[in-house]
């Protein structure tokens, strides 16, 4: 398979990807977690590091001498004080957080640029977009794999056009991104329930009922009994989902569902990381508070002893 069917199949194949009958197959939801660990800091800071960093920029931290460490922690606290007064606040300290936790798509939009942006001016235009994703499509429109390219061509370009906020059909690297990964953006969170809607409403009435509801994640195996986690999805649904409790669940309710929004943990841990670490209790840390309490934002060779003897292990 060429590049173009790979990168189809790529949404296509997890869309429709067969599960075992008794495993979730599990919807992509956005979940805002900061990092994967638990966070206890009596036991570690590892949660806090995965927070402040990324979870990949924090590991390559965990390679580095405590001094390694403190120094390159310094050059970040410069990058997080935006308005260079000399003191990071906690609004800083969150934004930063916030932009930690998206390096991964901005390095996974980085990768894809080059290959759609085919002009190389900068931009990437819907004609641009749909010639390297669907052009082995046009030229054939009528492929024998089963997929239905028209649909989701259909579908891309509605996307596109929501993410390019001036209308010219032309996406910004930031637009594109937006495209990309829109449940990263609010201006793209109707789009995306949209979406997630008309997946899984199968009788296209603009609901979607306990049925159907189950039917996404879970398919019957015959006259198998059911698991008993699809029993507590059916209880989920009526008791949580189902907010009105009339049967089904409206666009809202999808909404609350798939794009919950009651708790911003990147504030929770910007406020956490200031009470941790502010010594003279101004309510702003300076870079010597936060070089001082280096261990708790960032890992080095010194907090990673545990670690360093299992890798030692393996080897
Ligand atoms: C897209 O493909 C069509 C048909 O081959 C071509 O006419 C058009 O110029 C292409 N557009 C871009 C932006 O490459």
């Amino acid at each position: 398979m060429d590049l173009q069917q790979f990168l189809m199949c790529l949404s296509l194949c997890t869309a429709f990807a067969l599960s075992k009958p008794t495993e979730k197959k599990d919807r992509v939801h956005h979940e805002p977690q900061l990092s994967d660990k638990v966070h206890n800091d009596a036991q570690s800071f590892d949660y806090d590091h995965d927070a402040f960093l990324g979870a990949e920029e924090a590991k390559s931290f965990d390679q580095l001498t405590p001094e390694e460490s403190k120094e390159r922690l310094g050059m970040i606290v410069d990058k997080i004080d935006a308005d260079k007064d000399g003191f990071v606040t906690e609004g800083e300290l969150k934004s930063w957080i916030k932009h930690a936790q998206k390096k991964y798509i901005y390095d996974n939009v980085e990768s894809q640029w080059q290959e759609f942006d085919m002009n190389q001016d900068g931009l990437i235009s819907w004609d641009e977009y749909r010639n390297v994703t669907y052009g082995t499509y046009l030229d054939d429109p009528d492929p024998d794999d089963g997929f239905n390219y028209k649909q989701m061509m259909v579908r891309d370009e509605r996307r596109f056009k929501m993410a390019d906020k001036d209308g010219d059909l032309i996406a910004t690297k930031e637009e594109f991104t937006a495209f990309l990964h829109p449940e990263e953006y609010d201006y793209m969170k109707d789009i995306v329930v949209q979406e997630t809607m008309e997946d899984i409403d199968k009788n296209a009435d603009g609901f979607i009922d306990l049925e159907e509801y189950i039917g996404d994640m879970y398919s019957h195996d015959g006259n198998a009994d059911e698991p008993e986690w699809v029993k507590t999805e059916r209880e989920q649904f009526v008791e949580f989902r189902d907010k009105n409790r009339d049967g089904k669940m409206d666009k809202e309710e999808t909404k609350d569902w798939i794009l919950p929004s009651d708790y911003d943990h990147a504030e929770a841990e910007a406020r956490h990381l200031v009470y941790e670490s502010d010594q003279n209790k101004d309510g702003k840390l300076t870079k010597e508070e936060i070089v001082d309490k280096y261990d708790l934002f960032v890992g080095s060779q010194a907090t990673d002893f545990g670690e360093a003897l299992v890798r030692h292990d393996e080897f």
